[in-house]
């Protein structure tokens, strides 16, 4: 082959090579005049990006491409000469339809027939801006929250526990340096050792895939620290995160509130020691009164009995012997005489009365089963209505004081039946059952409204409830309307 014709197909290949380059180029390519900027040729892929047809191409200038913001700086930048490669940035690009579309154009003047062109390529960019546009904003916005955590910190640590990234407005006081400080050192290098000692094994669980929380004190404040696993693309666990929250006013709020609420305790405490101490004193008084009483009525019944009962009897005597030798004188003296005894007879049945109501001797004497018969039988004379008793045949053991005690409680809860019941009917029953005595007292009347149950004036029902007391027993007074009212006492016993 001649020389010439060697050379001639050198460049017929060369020519074929970058006319290939230009069509199968996936990027859109375009040659324009350098002067007017109409687009002289264009490839496929112009066409496909663009959606112009060859045609319309062809009517087109570079300019008509640009958003029109951007023209006056496309012109200024096409006026100048490109002998080499440019990249002339990114620009904004409208497509057929409208769409605006971010592109990177590469250009370099080439000679197209003597004339001056440009080669320009256009690399679409725009989901790629759009992407770092998007990873922008979410840096912004991470950054925007985690140096706006006002009283607390939050950074990333890697599998040697060495700061990757800190932020948030509380690091200088947590750490003592500020944040930019902190990346690169291991956690425990920047904290003293005692906080350090508690935030290692929370530092570490998240490493082990486990979120952790705990209390850490740290250079005279208090936060509550948070940890958890950040696992990398392959699913392991490739950092953790750490997060604190300065919860020091908190616990010093906590902490005030503690002491007052203990200081509140012990003054409670101090105090119902105080009342229990006075009503314990009141209980001991009142049982004391309750036995003085007691003595002193049995003492005033026996000399009611013993002297008045006596001196009457005498007087008796004496009236009936007289009303004997008056008899037969005029102005009916001897019938006189005996009226007189039988007012004396009546006194000493009074007496007799008046000292058993004191001190029921039979309560000393037989105890206290025929005590309650010999009450309910007086009640029932005295006030019409019906009192039965049920009680065992043997005697009850009580012992004086309790006999006394259970005694009173039923002469106070008949009384209150006489007086606020309007009852047909009491009934009195009295049992000895596992170590213990239990005394109720029935009526059929208008029953107990729950209010005077607590009332403090109630001094009646309290005077029974402070017998029961003393001997460490139980009262129950439950009533209903119209279904009566029942007292019952239990009080523990030995057989
Ligand atoms: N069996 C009863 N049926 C209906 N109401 C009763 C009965 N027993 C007591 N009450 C009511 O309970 C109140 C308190 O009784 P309590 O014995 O304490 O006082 P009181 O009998 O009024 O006065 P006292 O101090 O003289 O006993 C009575 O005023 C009465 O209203
Ligand atoms: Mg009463």
């Amino acid at each position: 082959m001649t020389e010439p014709k060697v050379l001639e197909d050198a460049l017929r290949r060369s020519q074929e090579m970058y006319r290939v380059l230009f069509q199968m180029n996936p990027n859109p390519v375009w040659v324009c005049d350098a002067e007017t900027l109409r687009i002289l040729a264009m490839n496929d892929g112009a066409i496909r990006v663009y959606g112009y047809a060859r045609e319309e191409f062809l009517g087109l200038t570079l300019p008509d491409l640009h958003v029109s913001d951007d023209v006056p700086s496309l012109l200024e930048h096409a006026s100048s000469p490109q002998p080499e490669l440019v990249d002339a940035g990114v620009w904004r690009h409208r497509k057929k339809g409208g769409t605006i579309i971010d592109v990177e154009l590469v250009s370099q003047e080439v000679l197209v027939g003597g004339v001056r062109a440009l080669l320009v390529m256009a690399i679409d960019v725009t989901d790629k801006r759009r992407a770092e546009e998007a990873l922008r904003r979410s840096e912004y916005l991470y950054r925007t929250v985690a140096s706006n955590i006002p009283s607390g910190a939050v950074g990333l640590f890697d599998r040697e526990l060495r700061y990757i990234v800190v932020d948030g407005a509380g690091v200088l006081d947590a750490a003592g340096v500020s944040k930019e400080a902190l990346v690169g050192k291991t956690i425990g290098e920047v904290l003293p050792a005692d906080t350090w000692a508690l935030l290692e094994p929370l530092c570490r669980s998240a490493l082990e895939g486990r979120t952790a929380n705990g209390e850490v004190p740290s250079r005279g404040r208090t936060y509550f620290i948070q940890t958890l696993p950040i696992p990398g693309e392959n699913g392991e666990v490739s950092m953790g995160m750490v997060m604190a929250l300065d919860i020091t006013a908190r616990k010093r709020a906590e902490e005030v509130v503690r002491r007052m609420n203990e200081d509140l305790e012990r003054r409670v405490a101090e105090r119902t020691a105080e009342l229990e101490d006075a009503y314990h004193h009141l209980q001991a008084l009142s049982a004391h009164l309750q036995s003085v009483r007691e003595r002193e009525q049995a003492r005033v019944a026996r000399e009611i009995h013993d002297e008045l009962g006596q001196a009457l009897t005498g007087l008796k005597f004496e009236l009936s012997r007289l009303a004997q030798r008056l008899r037969g004188h005029p102005g009916g003296v001897s019938d006189q005489a005996t009226a007189l005894g039988a007012v004396v007879d009546e006194t000493i049945h009074n007496v007799r009365r008046i000292s058993s109501e004191l001190r029921p001797a039979i309560l000393d004497d037989l105890g206290l089963v025929d005590a309650l018969e010999w009450h309910a039988e007086e009640f029932e004379k005295r006030t019409g209505i019906t009192c039965t008793i049920k009680a065992p045949r043997r005697r009850i053991e009580a012992g004086p004081d309790l006999g006394i005690a259970l005694f009173r409680i039923c002469q106070e809860a008949l009384t209150n039946v006489a007086r606020h019941a309007r009852a047909t009917a009491a009934r009195i029953v009295l049992a000895r059952n596992r170590g213990h005595v239990v005394l109720e007292v029935h009526d059929n009347g208008a029953g107990i409204p729950p209010a005077v149950l607590t009332s403090a004036k109630s001094l009646g029902l309290l005077g029974m409830r402070e017998r029961t007391r003393a001997f460490d027993g139980e009262l129950v007074i439950r009533g209903a309307p119209g279904e009566g009212t029942v007292v019952r006492v239990k009080i523990p016993c030995r057989d």
